[in-house]
């Protein structure tokens, strides 16, 4: 398990937005690179970076055409390598975005195998025997290749699914076993790539669809095994590197499959919305001062998978990611603060989605851009200034427009106001530094009752008190000591605390 881990604290770059550097209005490498130093101000010390490879763009880069080859917009390999060392010296990793699930439909690998001709690509992508044959529980695109067969599709159309053959094989006739070696070959390509990347300088892989590979897996069995092979894959040549999966899942992603980490999100119902997002436009989350919420759904979910998975690995929380309406959706202000004070003193690696840290709004009426529809409001530009573009680009036509209202927050004001977000997620950081007990590893005790929110947790010496609703609330506990941070007025006494609406307070016992 790499070390750096346990203090690690992570920020979500969404390279077309974050900054641009040549004035095409598309953000690039070089850009991220001149920024490394306002990560590193945020506190953050590592970085995942959504895909920067060749891609038509149909699914904003998650429909890669080549694996090793960074895409135009976004600058050169040599561009990326030297991001990869610059960062280095600043103390801060870097995560690429692995997609093994899926191609473009125009990697080269996909050109070779719908092709009629037989070739060493034929099986790298799942096919039927005939165009006559499309079973409906797959998802196939039919007849559409010069080859007689339809393929099935990973995510959009656009995106056939590879190959790593089938766990309960129905169709003999198209379906391979995982051992077949053209999926063991899929899986060395995938290998491969990843090598590539670590020889250059990366710090390890974000994983897309982590869960996707082997089809007919209800278990993930199969999927489990192949990554523990990457995983010891790692151990053995990379042992520093670290990879988070796209799983949501922490029995099967963390304790099954080998994964450093995995991302705490609402895939598989886990408790992620039950914090933030539950019901209507959040009314029902726990972090919504309307007290309509229960920690319990959350707590239940999450503590016997963190105790499970607990000394293997991390669950990872995230303020949001480019798939999610930005948290500005559905929550107010001083919500989102207390979700902050949340997010990064609770165990595990911690995330943060580029523009959170200034509390940046999800821009609801754009038009799709890239497959992003619904996403595609919390992908708009960082706001860096008051400048044109916000700061984002000189030139004419941005990415995608930035937000227009006339107080959309900006790293510039946020930075010199004291009552922000951004304060609030820099202190909280820094306090995750400081303290061991805050840390990925630390420990926690959680404490809570059926029905209510005001909530704490224990974590070594620290408790953290919580009161998200928007009335005082009393926590009967016997905890008191010398406050380290208070969102809220607080006032500790005769085996209580009493908090403002909305409050949160840190002490130290
Ligand atoms: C999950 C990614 O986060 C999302 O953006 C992408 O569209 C799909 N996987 C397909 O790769």
């Amino acid at each position: 398990m790499p070390k750096w881990l346990n203090d690690a604290v992570f920020y979500e770059i969404y390279p077309q937005s974050f900054y641009d550097s040549n004035g095409d209005g598309i953000g690039d490498i070089n850009g991220i690179t001149e920024k490394l130093d306002y990560v590193k101000g945020l506190g953050c010390n590592a970085i995942w970076l959504n895909p920067v490879y060749d891609s038509p763009f149909m699914d904003a880069g998650y429909d890669v055409r080549n694996y090793k080859q960074v895409a135009a917009r976004y600058g050169t390999n040599e561009d990326l390598v030297n991001l990869f060392n610059e960062a280095h010296k600043k103390g801060i990793k870097i995560l690429l975005d692995l997609v093994p699930g899926h191609t473009s439909d125009t990697h080269p690998w996909f050109i070779e195998a719908k092709k009629a001709a037989k070739s060493e690509y034929s099986n790298r992508y799942i096919f039927t025997k005939s165009v006559w044959d499309a079973p409906p529980e797959y998802r196939m695109m039919c007849g559409i290749c010069e080859r007689n067969g339809n393929y099935m599709v990973n995510y959009f159309s656009s995106q056939p699914a590879l190959n790593y053959g089938f766990y309960n094989i129905t169709h003999p006739e198209w379906q391979l076993p995982c051992d077949h070696p053209d999926c063991l070959a899929t899986v060395e390509a995938i290998k491969d790539i990843m090598r590539f990347w670590l020889d250059k300088g990366a710090d390890g892989f974000r994983v897309d669809m982590a869960d996707s590979l082997v089809k007919n897996d209800d278990e993930k069995i199969a999927t489990a095994k192949i990554w523990r092979g990457v995983r010891d894959m790692l151990d053995a040549e990379y042992p520093e590197a670290a990879m988070v999966s796209e799983w949501c899942s922490p029995d099967r992603a963390i304790v099954n499959a080998g994964f450093h980490m995995d991302f705490y999100l609402d895939h598989q119902g886990n408790g992620y919305n039950t914090l933030f997002r539950s019901g209507e436009w959040g009314d029902k989350a726990v972090f919504n001062p309307n007290g309509k919420g229960n920690v319990k759904a959350f707590a239940d979910e999450y503590l016997p998978a963190y105790e499970r998975s607990k000394g293997c690995g991390y669950i990872s929380f995230m303020t949001n990611n480019h798939d999610m309406p930005r948290v500005t959706a559905y929550l107010d202000k001083q919500a989102i603060k207390l979700v902050n004070a949340f997010i990064f003193t609770m165990p595990g690696v911690p995330f943060l989605y580029y523009g959170d840290e200034i509390g940046m709004r999800y821009q609801s009426d754009l038009v799709s851009k890239e497959g992003g529809f619904s996403r595609t409001g919390s992908r708009t530009p960082m706001q860096w200034n008051s400048g044109k573009n916000l700061g984002f680009s000189t030139g004419d036509e941005p990415y995608l427009p930035v937000d227009k209202n006339s107080d959309a927050p900006t790293v510039e004001n946020q930075q010199n106001d004291e009552d922000s977000i951004y304060k609030v997620v820099t202190d909280m950081i820094s306090l995750r530094h400081k303290y061991d007990d805050l840390k990925g590893n630390g420990e926690l005790e959680f404490v809570y009752e059926d029905g209510k929110i005001p909530f704490f947790y224990k974590r070594g010496n620290l408790v953290m008190f919580f009161n998200p609703l928007g009335k005082e609330s009393v926590i009967n506990t016997n905890y008191n000591g010398e406050k380290i941070y208070e969102l809220g007025c607080t006032e500790f006494s005769d085996g209580k605390v009493k908090m403002a609406p909305q409050s949160f307070v840190m002490i130290k016992v």
